[in-house]
């Protein structure tokens, strides 16, 4: 057997207690990588740590939304494994949906301050121990297809997700210099709590809605197939040279225009 991808790297992934974010730490883990779960939930995120095995990850409570927790678990990580290779900055939220003309200030607000606050933060802290240490790391994101278009979700969370892949461009720039990789994913709608949350709906109605409204029909996106998608970008092998990357998943959703059909129905293959 060949070996495991991310052999001997120690990765943090935060708002790893749950969805995409679990997801990854269990492929990470499965790859061979030493994972914190970072995360506010913590009796979840402690589950999850103990059923994936405490040999092989730990949970840390870290906010997001406060620098000191974020360096606090940058720190800790660094002085209990001796290095960080991956940070995974995947925490978000988002608010209800409302028009422009009437949404809540203090939504965007805390909207802002974990999706695009949070990411910056996360970004800083990673890039400052893999600068110190000379680690050639693999910074990933979760930004969203609402990075790159509108209509995904509401302003607020549209807004925080377009900041975050220009974060990560901008420290890809940066950060080039140094060997480390920044990039970020970018789904279309998963049945996690975060989406069930927002449309009220059930992870199968939410998995229903968002199949039929797919471009690439015949698959349901899952955890899953994001988690392999930050995989392939915390890999050194498979992604050594992608940096300043937004890798869409989305069926293809973004870049096709559904209301052109130029061929009639029965005419095409
Ligand atoms: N589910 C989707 O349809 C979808 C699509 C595109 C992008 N995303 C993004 O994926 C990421 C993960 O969300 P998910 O869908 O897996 O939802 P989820 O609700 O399953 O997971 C989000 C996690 O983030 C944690 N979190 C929230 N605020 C935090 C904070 N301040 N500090 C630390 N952790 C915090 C939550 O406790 C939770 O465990 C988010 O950034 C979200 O915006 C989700």
């Amino acid at each position: 057997m060949s070996q495991p991808r991310l052999q001997g790297k120690v990765a943090i992934i935060t708002g790893a207690a749950s969805g995409i974010g679990e997801a990854t730490a269990r492929l990470f883990v499965l790859n061979g990588a030493y994972v914190i779960i970072a995360d506010i939930q913590d009796e979840l995120g402690q589950s999850v740590a103990n059923s994936i095995g405490l040999t092989k990850c730990t949970y840390k409570h870290c906010d997001v939304t406060d620098e000191k927790q974020v360096e606090d678990t940058v720190q800790y990580t660094i002085k209990t494994h001796g290095r960080l290779d991956i940070m995974f900055s995947n925490a978000g939220m988002t608010d209800p949906v409302t028009s422009i003309v009437s949404v809540d200030i203090a939504n965007y607000d805390r909207v802002m301050a974990v999706n695009a606050r949070g990411t910056i933060t996360v970004i800083k802290h990673a890039a400052r121990a893999m600068t110190q240490s000379g680690t050639r790391g693999s910074i990933i994101c979760t930004a969203s297809v609402a990075s790159c278009q509108a209509g995904n979700g509401t302003v607020s969370y549209t807004g925080s997700k377009h900041a975050v892949l220009g974060l990560v461009r901008a420290a890809a720039g940066e950060l080039g210099r140094f060997g480390i990789r920044v990039n970020c994913v970018s789904p279309s709608g998963v049945g996690t709590p975060l989406a069930c949350g927002f449309s009220g709906s059930s992870q199968d109605e939410v998995e229903a809605q968002c199949a039929g409204m797919a471009n690439l029909k015949g698959v349901v996106l899952k955890v899953g197939h994001v988690a392999e998608a930050v995989l392939f970008l915390a890999s050194d092998e498979s992604a050594k040279f992608m940096s300043g990357h937004n890798l869409v998943i989305d069926g293809g959703n973004t870049v096709v225009n559904p209301l052109i059909q130029l061929l009639a129905p029965g005419e095409d293959c």
